[in-house]
């Protein structure tokens, strides 16, 4: 099934990339404030976009906030369906030091790839939708009305744009919701996700003497507190892998044997892609669960960073007086991250000897919940075959283990039946050095937008 659209995008294959590169050159990092003004610069470049394909567009800016973009064409009448898509453009940090080979924000063309922060984690998303809306709207043949919601801070808190949905329910009401992020582990095998975890975080301060001491002076009469912060933290885990944490598993929803069947056929994709990415000596987890289970069907503790003491050249014969640690806890249906949280805080308590003290920091707002769609809807199976079109091949099944905070918000606020449409490859480094996509990824991408249109709209 070939449409106009889909010649112009292919016609348009290098202009749609050098354009997606052009995005990729300005470094919209939302957590680092000194960025601001390229997070700015990335809302009005895509502004701009959707204002030239014949978007009608405009820019949220709440106090204090990074932009939100929003974009809509309502030309499809009253009669056609409505969808809302939304994707982020900012981005995490990256230098090249960190040990990119390439600049970070200088997207180099290798071998059908394109290397850039960002890519992956969620500009291919952004200009996906761009582009499959350009190569409609130029044929006349866009069939449904869409909305465009783009963040950028999703890397960072997304707290306005949890306020925004809320608020603005009535502008943004759709018949379906395209979250557009995620990836699947191979190129030629597209995957549909209907599971995201979500996430809580907390910040750990453990403190022993009111300053650094002289080991050998003090040394066997202080607890230290850097090692009294791995006593504490090691006891949230028992040998298999489990959390220890009283009642953290209270709330999980079990996978049914019929899920679980669904599942299966990920297995040995997810266990391929973790030998070539994690690479990890050996696989470690709760041994009960397989692989891609543990990933996205079960809730995890990790300790993201721990910093205390003397760690530059040489030797510092000291006991620190202070001790941290950042935790955070991957949670699924029906868990909830306040009542997680505040189970962590009080086995984190109840392991702390009176040999130190400890403070615990976490913030509500930050909290989000797992979601789990229902893969046998309608629109979800609308996904299912747009896919199968897109990429010549039936997308398998998967739950993804992390999280985008804003999709509980957007499934509480608004009425429109949720889907998830990833387009990255989940090997390509999100978060990590040389972040990479696949081209053939996004024009596979944009193709299966445009078939998604037209089977939404022939119902
Ligand atoms: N694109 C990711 C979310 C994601 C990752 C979805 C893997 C599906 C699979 C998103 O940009 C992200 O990194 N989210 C953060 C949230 C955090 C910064 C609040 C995450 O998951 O750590
Ligand atoms: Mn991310």
């Amino acid at each position: 099934m070939t449409t106009p659209a889909h010649h112009y995008a292919r016609a348009n294959a290098e202009s749609f990339i050098n354009q997606l590169c052009d995005l990729l050159r300005i470094p919209s990092i939302s957590t680092q404030t000194h960025h601001a003004a390229d997070v700015q610069r990335a809302a009005e470049w895509l502004i701009a976009d959707m204002r030239r394909i014949g978007l009608t567009a405009e820019l949220h800016q709440a106090e204090g906030f990074l932009p939100l973009v929003y974009g809509e064409w309502l030309g499809a009448g009253e009669d056609a369906p409505t969808v809302l898509i939304y994707s982020h453009y900012d981005v995490q940090p990256a230098v090249k030091s960190d040990g990119w080979d390439t600049e970070p924000f200088e997207p180099t063309r290798i071998d059908g790839k394109i290397y850039a922060r960002g890519a992956l984690d969620s500009k291919i998303h952004t200009i996906a939708h761009l582009k499959a809306l350009e190569s409609a709207l130029a044929t006349n043949s866009l069939p449904v009305n869409v909305k465009l919601l783009f963040e950028g801070e999703e890397e960072s808190a997304s707290t306005h744009i949890v306020q925004f949905v809320h608020a603005n329910a009535d502008k943004l009401k759709s018949d379906v919701i395209v979250i557009s992020d995620g990836s699947m582990p191979d190129q030629d095998q597209p995957v549909l996700v209907y599971g995201l975890r979500g996430l809580t975080q907390l910040e750990v301060t453990v403190t022993g003497p009111h300053r650094d001491l002289h080991s050998g002076h003090y040394g066997g009469t202080v607890h230290n507190p850097l090692q009294a912060l791995i006593e504490i933290l090691g006891k949230l885990h028992d040998e298999q892998g489990h959390v220890t944490v009283d009642g953290f598993y209270d709330d999980v929803r079990p996978i049914s044997a019929e899920e679980r069947a669904t599942l299966a056929e990920i297995g040995a994709w997810t266990a391929r892609e973790w030998q070539i990415v994690a690479n990890a000596p050996q696989v470690w987890g709760e041994p009960e669960f397989a692989l891609h289970e543990r990933i996205g069907a079960r809730p995890t503790l990790e300790i993201n960073g721990m910093a205390g003491g003397f760690y530059e050249q040489g030797f510092k014969t000291v006991i620190p007086h202070k001790a941290w640690a950042k935790i955070s806890c991957r949670l699924v249906p029906d868990q909830d991250g306040t009542v997680i949280a505040r189970r962590v805080i009080d086995a984190l308590q109840k392991h702390t000897p009176p040999t130190v003290q400890i403070t615990i920091e976490h913030d509500p707002a930050n909290d989000s919940s797992g979601v789990l769609l229902d893969y046998q809807s309608e629109s979800m199976q609308a996904v299912i075959r747009a896919y199968e079109l897109g990429w010549g091949r039936k997308p398998l099944l998967n739950r993804e283990g992390g999280s985008v905070p804003v999709v509980a918000s957007i499934q509480q606020a608004l009425t429109g039946e949720l889907v998830l449409m990833p387009f990255g490859y989940k090997g390509g480094g999100a978060h990590s050095t040389n972040e990479f996509i696949y081209e053939s990824m996004f024009q596979r991408g944009i193709a299966t937008v445009l078939h998604f249109y037209q089977i939404l709209a022939d119902g």
